[in-house]
């Protein structure tokens, strides 16, 4: 989704925001641009379509600034063209703006304020510095005064940065849903839509809450409310290393990401298990004996990792759980149970889709928990609770290591409250022992990545469809390795529940059809089995992952063995390396697969 940053006072402001930009290129875009002032009367803006290096080349030595904002765009309103990339400027060329939302009411703005203005983009946000503009104009308002008038009236998301060419020393902040953050640098500020773009400037930020609004200069930052009545925060250390969102080796993030998959494991568990403070805390686990159903609400692959969480959740604490995709959910709220309890599975703390619910519930009085790989996302900050994932910046679009670190930290949490209630199905689960069982077991998958790839080569990276079954944990698996084919292989995928298949899919099982099974659990293994013979018999491909002690010698794919509850967290792996190598070999940019965004800021 877009990105903003943003720098003031410092003469390599043109260098910052570059550098910026490309940091937050994992969050997907399709054209960028930045507008810079050097606060000696020369300005300058440039957008492009197309990559950051488009931008780039089109910048000269001449354009440098002491203060400018930048933006990379993933189109809502309007096509990706230049005209429509940001920054957008006002008619008379005196205010330059960069947003990240969906305003919903810009036309009915446009239609009552602008009339008379020609508008040179299809974007909301287009409307947005117009509408500053127009209040500064007639009712002789000055930037900040003329920003707070504007988002009084707008309904929607957004995180704004705006320039004034009259007040070239500063930069104008409003935020409503939309991430942005204040970075508190040496002789100089930052801001920026994620704190990862930043974090060669500073490791000192400000977080800027729905509803606020800001001026930042080179040595002050105020923020106040929608009033315009100060507000006081204190910054907040970030302790990620720059290292930690680097490349290293890699040719990608993905593959990078993958195969942080077992240090990742070792560290939850030392996080939650070793560190003198445990993050469980007993007023969660209070709340959450205290309700009488668990609500799991997610999207995309966090919702596969909450259909994961559920059997643990409902084997280990004996509590009924649901879990809900949060784009449904929030718009046809289901009968809740007399005490709900609701959890947010979200890696980046910032996807609309789940802030939509976790507002709603939260207007209901219902005690909530997220848990995210951001501990100061928008909604960890915003429920009651939250619980970190401990994977690391996750920068790759499709989502690898965050998934299996979510089906860990739910299993925390299910065994904690098992134990809480003193149930044997939670005293004997040994969390410790198994999360160091899967990280080996995911070593030696990952280890094994020429044969992998070898399997990806010959099934999927020629075929135009591809079937993943399981059932139980296995169709839970199925469903997320489809996706991981489909976003970054670009080959249709689905997941099936096994014994679904034969009710009518199964028509579309040609000659040569990859259909991977997971065979991951004792109680369906003959059945899954059985539903490979009949794709088998119509001409299908068949892939078979199972787990050791349900193996059988024709098997393609053999796991080790632990906890059947725990299994998906290897299952998944192999489809990851599926995906990974048919996307590389079909030539595909596996990190920033097209249409997709990491961070899906608007609903
Ligand atoms: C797929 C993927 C997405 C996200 C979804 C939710 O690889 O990454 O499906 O899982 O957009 O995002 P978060 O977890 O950030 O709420």
């Amino acid at each position: 989704m877009c990105g903003i940053v943003g720098v003031v006072g410092n003469s390599q402001t043109t260098d910052i925001l570059i550098s910026g930009l490309k940091k937050l290129e994992y969050r997907g875009y399709d054209s960028a641009g930045v507008y810079l002032n050097d606060q000696q009367g020369h300005d300058v803006l440039i957008k492009r379509v197309g990559k950051i290096i488009n931008l780039q080349k089109a910048l000269t030595p001449q354009d440098q600034g002491q203060a400018g904002i930048g933006h990379t765009r993933w189109a809502t309103h309007g096509e990706p063209t230049q005209d429509n990339a940001h920054p957008h400027f006002s008619q008379d060329q005196r205010f330059y703006l960069v947003h990240n939302g969906v305003i919903t009411n810009f036309a009915e703005l446009k239609q009552k304020y602008l009339t008379g203005v020609e508008f040179r983009s299809d974007t909301d946000t287009e409307v947005a510095v117009q509408l500053i503009d127009y209040f500064a104009l007639t009712e002789h308002l000055n930037a900040q005064q003329a920003l707070q008038k504007t988002v009084q009236l707008l309904e929607g998301s957004y995180a704004f940065a705006l320039m004034d060419r009259q007040e070239p020393d500063k930069i104008f902040i409003a935020k409503n849903k939309s991430p942005l953050l204040i970075g508190l640098a040496d002789g100089y500020n930052v801001v920026c839509s994620d704190a990862i773009a930043m974090l060669d400037q500073t490791h000192t930020f400000m977080e800027i809450h729905d509803g606020e609004l800001g001026v930042i200069t080179n040595n002050s930052v105020e923020l106040t409310d929608h009033n315009g009545q100060p507000v006081s925060r204190q910054p907040y250390q970030v302790q990620m290393d720059a290292n930690d969102v680097s490349k290293g080796t890699y040719d990608n993030y993905m593959l990078k990401e993958i195969d942080e998959q077992p240090v990742v494991l070792r560290r939850i568990a030392s996080q939650y298990f070793q560190s003198a403070q445990s993050q469980l805390s007993e007023s969660l686990l209070t709340a959450l004996q205290n309700a009488d159903r668990l609500y799991i609400v997610a999207a995309g692959t966090s919702y596969h990792a909450g259909l994961v969480g559920r059997q643990l959740i409902e084997d280990l604490a004996d509590v009924p759980v649901e879990v809900h995709i949060a784009s449904e959910f929030g718009y046809h709220l289901p009968k809740l149970s007399a005490r709900p309890f609701f959890i947010f599975l979200s890696q980046s703390g910032e996807t609309a889709d789940s802030r939509q619910v976790l507002d709603k519930v939260r207007k209901l009085n219902y005690p909530t928990l997220t848990i995210t790989n951001v501990p100061n996302s928008t909604l960890a900050r915003e429920a009651t609770y939250s619980l970190p994932l401990c994977a690391g910046p996750e920068i790759a679009v499709a989502s690898t290591k965050a998934y299996v670190a979510q089906i860990a930290v739910q299993a925390i949490l299910a065994q904690a409250l098992g134990r809480q209630k003193q149930l044997p199905a939670a005293q004997d689960f040994d969390i410790v022992q198994q999360l160091s069982l899967a990280a080996n077991a995911i070593q030696t998958i990952v280890d094994q990545k020429d044969y992998l790839q070898q399997l990806a080569s010959e099934y999927f990276a020629h075929q135009h469809a591809a079937f993943f079954i399981g059932r139980g944990n296995g169709y839970a698996t199925a469903l997320e390795a489809a996706l991981k084919l489909k976003e970054v292989s670009y080959i249709h995928a689905e997941g099936f529940a096994a014994g679904e298949l034969k009710h009518g899919t199964i028509a579309l099982i040609e000659d040569n059809t990859p259909v991977v099974a997971f065979i991951l659990e004792s109680q369906t293994a003959a059945h899954t089995r059985s539903n490979v013979k009949e794709v088998l018999s119509r001409g299908a491909h068949p892939l078979i992952i199972s787990k050791n002690s349900l193996a059988d010698s024709h098997d393609q794919l053999v796991l080790a063995d632990i906890d059947e509850r725990l299994m998906p967290i290897l299952a998944v792996v192999p489809a990851q390396l599926f995906a990974y190598y048919a996307a590389v070999e079909r030539g595909n940019d596996v990190d920033q697969p097209r249409n997709l965004a990491k961070s899906v800021t608007v609903e």
